[in-house]
């Protein structure tokens, strides 16, 4: 069981005051949750705020062009979730006028909101009694109620849900949401967490057992594939030459002609069957780039194109470069 007041009475004296709470407006909420889902606050504030200024409301997010807004989120990865916002976006100003639907099922109907993101926004932005259950607050849970199950588990975060729902029912909606998130984010820490001044250490069975720091239980990730890969970072008289990505992993993001081979001869076999030519410009350098499930182990060429042209790429002018959205791990490449 969790002291809701105890609770409720640490977030109004210890909360952190960023600029998504100073508002109650859906839209602004939405955004802050989208963005925090899968990346640190502090790695979202700028973006946040850059964000809110380029696209102040729906409207502007649903008729914005896709590849600013690309860029404007470039280096926060997960890039499917800003494309998916701004389908939702585009529903919202048909189907809603352009309102922020205030009704839980019209929410989760919408492009890339499920029930942690509806979750979020009925309880924080409309004060309704809608659980949201994020990996802080599946922290804070299972150790209160010392839950050892699998938290990989999507059956067992959803008991956890389904108990968190009738918590929030007794609590008000908007501040034990962000209650809960914030004691994980600052007191129930995965790694030493501070017990010591916690709100909820009476109640709490993973305490009392002395277990906190075992759980969650999350059973091992899919192992990362490794890719080596050869880039060329490629110059033409005209600016540079890259290919815009159509694979799921960072669609419509920029990047440097990219090959999944060992070494460079076979790439310039490969190139040469196509009439293209290059010529190679100095040593390589050596870059690793991770991702959730894949390493990209990058050996960089400077090259520069010579003749011929491959049918997916395109010469961007350098004036453009700074403009197009690019994965991050090949913006930084060019020297
Ligand atoms: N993580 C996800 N949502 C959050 C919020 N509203 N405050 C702090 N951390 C969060
Ligand atoms: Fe987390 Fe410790 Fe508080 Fe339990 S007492 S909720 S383990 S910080």
């Amino acid at each position: 069981m969790i002291d809701i007041r105890a609770l409720e009475r640490w977030y109004q004296a210890h909360h952190r005051d960023l600029p998504f709470r100073q508002t109650k407006d859906p839209y602004h909420i939405w955004v802050s949750e989208i963005m925090l889902q899968q990346t640190q606050v502090e790695t979202v504030l700028p973006f946040f705020e850059r964000f809110i200024k380029t696209y102040p409301d729906i409207k502007t997010l649903a008729e914005a062009d896709a590849e600013s807004l690309q860029r404007h989120v470039e280096g926060l990865g997960y890039y499917r979730r800003f494309r998916l916002m701004q389908e939702a976006a585009k529903i919202i100003l048909v189907d809603h006028d352009g309102v922020f639907p205030d009704d839980h099922d019209k929410v989760l109907a919408l492009p890339g909101i499920g029930r942690y993101t509806a979750g979020a926004i009925m309880s924080i932005a409309f004060g309704k009694p809608y659980s949201a259950v994020d990996g802080n607050v599946i922290r804070v849970l299972s150790r209160v109620l010392l839950d050892e199950q699998d938290m990989r588990n999507s059956a067992n975060v959803k008991r956890l849900d389904a108990i968190n729902q009738t918590f929030i029912e007794k609590a008000d909606p908007a501040i034990y949401t962000q209650a809960l998130m914030e004691l994980g984010a600052l007191v129930c820490r995965p790694r030493q967490p501070r017990c010591d001044i916690c709100p909820l250490q009476k109640n709490c069975l993973a305490y009392q057992a002395g277990r906190q720091e075992t759980l969650p239980y999350l059973s091992k990730k899919e192992p990362q594939t490794v890719h080596a890969c050869i880039t060329l970072v490629l110059t033409h008289p005209k600016g540079y030459v890259l290919r815009k990505r159509s694979e799921e992993l960072l669609k419509g993001m920029y990047e440097w002609p990219q090959f999944e081979a060992e070494s460079i001869h076979t790439v310039l076999d490969h190139l040469e069957q196509l009439d293209i030519q290059i010529e190679i410009v100095g040593e390589p350098r050596r870059y690793r780039h991770v991702f959730t499930h894949r390493i990209w182990e990058m050996t960089v060429y400077q090259a520069r194109l010579i003749s011929g042209m491959h049918p997916e790429w395109q010469v961007i002018d350098a004036d453009e470069f700074n403009d197009i959205p690019m994965a991050v791990a090949h913006r930084k490449i060019k020297k």
